[in-house]
């Protein structure tokens, strides 16, 4: 039994391992969830079969409640609230972490038969609990700032820092004593107590627009819990799981900081952004006079004699929910012989791949999805460029501004099209707050009002044409 149960565990991990490689393009992902997915079944399948299993009362009771809340919670939930909901599937995998390795230790679990400790396992029990707790209370925070249940402004103290290296540091010296000393109970109760303050006190004075580069990283640390506990219960396929989504996580970290050109640790202490809003502070500051408003029915005409369009989505697609009309536009537009096609930028929306699962969405198929790289250069030779609800990500200022807090983040280059159709509800700045020189531009055309309602009235008019 035991060769069969590594046996489908390799083979569970190795499915897992497919499954990540094909999350990472549009074409596959799909068919990449479905392995990984088939691999966890199995890993489940096979551990409950395992003779270690005594009862299965709570296991079926668990089975049933889990699958029923997690089934209803991603049915109903809504796309822009997706961050939301794998923070508290995060938190929830922290905590089961913690759950399992404080019963371990409990149990007893952590004496050899001669009753002495094993160190190794007294340590992971330690390290579990402590992350396992971390991303609980850490995640719990994340969803309520942008559930919008607590402020999502940064909240910050005068010694906060201080607080969070004295907490740190406290935490090792426990460990090393729950090392020495691993019958003494009350040293794990104490972790796990400064961790749950821990998990609060470093995801508090984090802006709520900085959320998902956050919730990636307590993704990933709720990895390292569940390895941890792999060590406790000298499980391999949680070992490898966990070491996946660990590395995973903090590998999509990596890309989300990258594409923002900030470092982890300006996400993760300069407290940046002043709320999750779409920001308003410094937008519409400058002359208006100089902006060249037009109509649904102008811009439908413009439309008309265009050979190239690149369709340029943003978070305010996301937030009117346009995608379904825009790919409806899209269509219309082909149908006349215009060549379409849509740039996706890495940060566009409010997580990662929020534009290609938005698109997908509405059927867009995946060879009109052309990522930054992919179709930077095309913008020159493209007659419009058309933005919908996106700000940030075509700034240019993140080229030319040393002093634009977007400095240095790869940009789409709408500005190189023959001509730019922004579609956007006012002047407003995007989440980094600042103001777009684009929306002044010779060249552009803005066609203020919401995503939905001004590319529906886009498609009457071109219809009407
Ligand atoms: P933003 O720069 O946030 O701009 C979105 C624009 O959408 C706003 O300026 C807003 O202007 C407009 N908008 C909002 N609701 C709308 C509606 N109903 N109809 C039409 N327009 C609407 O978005 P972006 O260009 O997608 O850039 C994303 C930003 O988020 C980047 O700064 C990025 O660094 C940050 N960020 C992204 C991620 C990930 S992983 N994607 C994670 C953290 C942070 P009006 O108010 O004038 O309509």
């Amino acid at each position: 039994m035991a060769t069969l149960l590594n046996l489908s565990y390799l083979l569970a991990a190795v499915l897992f391992i497919f499954g990540l490689k094909q999350l990472g393009s549009p074409k596959t992902a799909r068919r990449g969830n479905m392995l990984a997915m088939l691999g966890m079944l199995i890993a489940i399948l096979m551990t409950l079969l395992d003779k270690q299993i005594i009862d299965f009362t709570y296991i079926i009771i668990g089975l049933i409640v889990g699958a029923g809340i997690g089934a209803y919670a991603a049915i109903t939930v809504q796309m822009t609230n997706m961050p939301q909901m794998v923070a508290l599937f995060n938190g929830f995998g922290g905590a089961a972490s913690t759950f399992v390795a404080y019963s371990e230790f409990v149990a007893g679990n952590y004496v050899t038969s001669t009753g002495d400790p094993k160190l190794d396992i007294v340590i992971t029990i330690g390290l579990s609990v402590l992350i396992g707790t971390v991303t609980f209370s850490g995640s719990l925070i994340a969803f309520a700032k942008l559930q919008g249940i607590m402020r999502g402004a940064p909240i910050t103290f005068k010694g906060q820092q201080a607080l969070n290296a004295a907490s740190l540091i406290a935490v090792v010296i426990l460990g090393g004593m729950l090392a020495v000393n691993p019958d003494n109970a009350i040293l794990l109760v104490i972790i796990l107590a400064i961790a749950l303050l821990l998990g609060v006190i470093s995801v508090i004075p984090i802006g709520g627009a900085d959320m998902p580069v956050v919730i990636s990283l307590l993704n990933s640390y709720s990895g390292l819990a569940a390895a941890a506990t792999g060590f406790v219960l000298s499980n391999n396929v949680l070992i490898i799981s966990g070491a996946l989504v660990g590395a995973s996580g903090l590998i999509l970290t990596q890309i989300m900081c990258k594409a923002m050109n900030r470092s982890l640790a300006n996400v993760l202490f300069a407290a940046v952004g002043t709320d999750d809003s779409t920001g308003t502070a410094s937008g519409g500051r400058k002359d208006k006079s100089s902006v060249t408003q037009y109509t649904a029915e102008d811009a439908a005409m413009v439309f008309e004699a265009a050979q190239s369009v690149i369709i340029v989505p943003g978070y305010g697609l996301a937030v009117a929910q346009a995608q379904h009309v825009l790919q409806e536009f899209a269509q219309m537009l082909m149908a006349n012989g215009t060549k379409v096609r849509y740039a996706i930028h890495p940060v566009a929306g409010r997580m990662p791949g929020h534009m290609n699962v938005l698109l997908a969405e509405a059927n867009v198929p995946y060879d009109m999805l052309l990522e930054m790289d992919e179709i930077n250069e095309d913008f020159q030779n493209t007659d419009i460029a058309l933005v919908i609800g996106a700000n940030d990500v075509i700034n240019p200022a993140a080229r030319t501004d040393k002093s634009s807090p977007l400095y240095g983040m790869p940009i789409l280059n709408v500005d190189h099209a023959k001509s730019v159709m922004i579609v956007k509800r006012s002047l407003s700045a995007g989440f980094a707050g600042v103001d777009n020189e684009l929306f002044y531009d010779q060249k552009t055309m803005m066609l203020f009002g919401d995503a939905k309602g001004m590319v529906t009235d886009l498609v009457k008019e071109y219809k009407n044409l």
